[in-house]
Parts: structure tokens; sequence; C-alpha cells
């Protein structure tokens, strides 16, 4: 097996808009690829307001904010999900302290973050809502970008923007597509033609699609829990569908 660098253990999970499901299926995801026997990390990269945490119903001990101010380093600041099987770096959630972040802060939280990679065989870092700085800075540090888009027009949009500063960021850097709460299998292949075509058309660039995921009553029931969807239901077509997409992560060397 080829040895990764640090650069490419890291996957951002991007989208633009907010709500898509960014956070609850960088949990899932990271469940899924647990099972399949990868050690993996956790990184709540939403310096806004960070819920990794939250939707996990774990209570962290220190948090990206202590990180970033020095008091701990961020190896310090891994939790274990026991039930998950993954370790997570939680964000800092309510202050806002991290939204106004110096561009050389994070820069060094994402060093520690590459010297804790060392310890993993991927790192999936959760980004918030938007397109700012901090959002971009953490895209461009992956080795693989993961754009989320649903269905609705302007996800597409915000999609599309996000891989088109992705491209301006990182014209060397790699992105794929998960469609997330789609009506039918069919119907997200239909929505990622739609991106894909504008990317082809405007940015010479073809971003794969990497899954889609349906929408599911069952997602929800599982954040409201507070416990990670393949613990609580691993039957269900939302489960099967981030199953197959950890498994095309895996075979693409990316996970
Ligand atoms: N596949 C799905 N099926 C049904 N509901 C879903 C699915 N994915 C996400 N959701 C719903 O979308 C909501 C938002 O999810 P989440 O908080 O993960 O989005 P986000 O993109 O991280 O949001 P933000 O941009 O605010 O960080 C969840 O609470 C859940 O109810
Ligand atoms: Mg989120």
């Amino acid at each position: 097996m080829i040895e990764k660098s640090a650069e490419t253990r890291l996957i951002a999970i991007a989208s633009g808009k907010g709500g898509v499901g960014k956070t609850w299926l960088a949990i899932t995801l990271a469940q899924a690829l647990s099972r399949m026997g990868r050690r993996v990390l956790l990184f709540d990269g939403d310096l806004g307001l960070a819920n990794v945490d939250v939707q996990l119903g774990l209570l962290a001990a220190h948090d990206l904010g202590a990180v970033i101010a020095g008091r701990v380093t961020l190896a310090q600041a891994v939790e274990r999900h026991a039930d998950g099987g993954f370790d997570v770096v939680a964000g800092q959630s309510g202050s806002g302290a991290l939204s106004t972040l110096e561009p050389g802060e994070l820069d060094r939280a994402l060093v520690g973050l590459r010297r804790a990679s060392s310890a993993y065989d991927c790192v999936l870092m959760d980004l918030g809502a938007g397109v700012e700085s901090g959002v971009r800075r953490m895209a461009a540090a992956a080795g693989l970008l993961i754009v989320v888009a649903t269905e609705e027009p302007t996800s597409l949009t915000d999609a599309y923007a996000v891989l088109k500063l992705h491209k301006a960021d990182r014209p060397d850097g790699k992105a794929c597509v998960v469609v997330n709460q789609a009506t039918t299998q069919t119907a997200g292949e239909r929505t990622y033609a739609t991106l894909r075509q504008a990317c082809v058309t405007f940015l010479r660039r073809e971003p794969a699609l990497a899954g889609v995921i349906r929408r599911d009553d069952r997602v929800r029931d599982a954040i409201r829990r507070q416990t990670p969807l393949l613990t609580r239901h691993p039957t269900c077509a939302a489960a099967a569908d981030v199953e197959a997409l950890a498994a095309w992560l895996a075979d693409a060397g990316a996970a």
C-alpha cells in the first residue's frame, strides 16, 4: 500500500449553502469508514457555528478554541467517540471567536492537523456554510474536497461557486460531488448532471459524482437522539448510501 501524505489524508466537506447536511454526512461517513477498518479523525472546521459535538452528544474537554488559544495541542484536544469508532476534534460553538481568526492562526491549526493526521488513515473536515476565507483556506488545504449539493437550485449555484473558488485557490486540487437529500437515486444523478455541465462548460473541470444520498426520515431521528445513523438505523436507505460513498472513497484511494 502506498504511504499517504499528510495532505492526501485530509478530506474537506463544503457546500456553500447552509443546512444541506454536511455535518451529518461528515459524522456518518466517519462511522462508515471506521466500520471498514479505517482510523478516522473527524475535525469540526465550522469556525462560526460548530456542531459536530452537538449532533454526537459529545461533551468535549477541549475544543478547537483551546487549540488556537495555545492552551492545548491539537493532539490533546482529540476525543474518542467509542460508539462511532472514530476520534473527534470538537469545534467552538456559540462564542463566534473563531469566525474572526487571523489567516496565520488558522494556518497554524492546519499545520497541527496535518501533524496529527499521521496517526490516521483519513481526516474528515466538516466546514461551515458560506465561502469566506477560512472555509476557502481549509478547502484548499485538503487533498480532496467533497462538495455537498441538494436538488434545490440555490444549493446548486452555491455548490458551483465553491467549485469555482476551489479551482482558483487550488488549480491542481481534486474535488468531487455528493448529492444529499435526494428524492431518488435518479433524481440525484440528474442534479449532479446539471452541476457537472456547468463545471465542464465554465470551469473546464469535471468533478466526479462520489455518491447520491437519499432523503430519509431516519436521519432526523438519529440526529434528534444524538446517535450516529449506522448505530441507530444501520439498514436504512441513507445508511446504505453513505456506506456506498465510503466504498467509493476507498476505491478512489482517498480513504
Ligand atoms: N439524507 C438526509 N435525509 C433527511 N434529512 C437530512 C439528510 N441529510 C441531512 N438532513 C437534515 O438536514 C439537517 C441539516 O443537517 P446538517 O446540520 O448536517 O447540515 P449542514 O450542512 O452541516 O448545516 P450548516 O451549514 O448549518 O453547518 C439535519 O438536521 C437533518 O434533519
Ligand atoms: Mg454543519
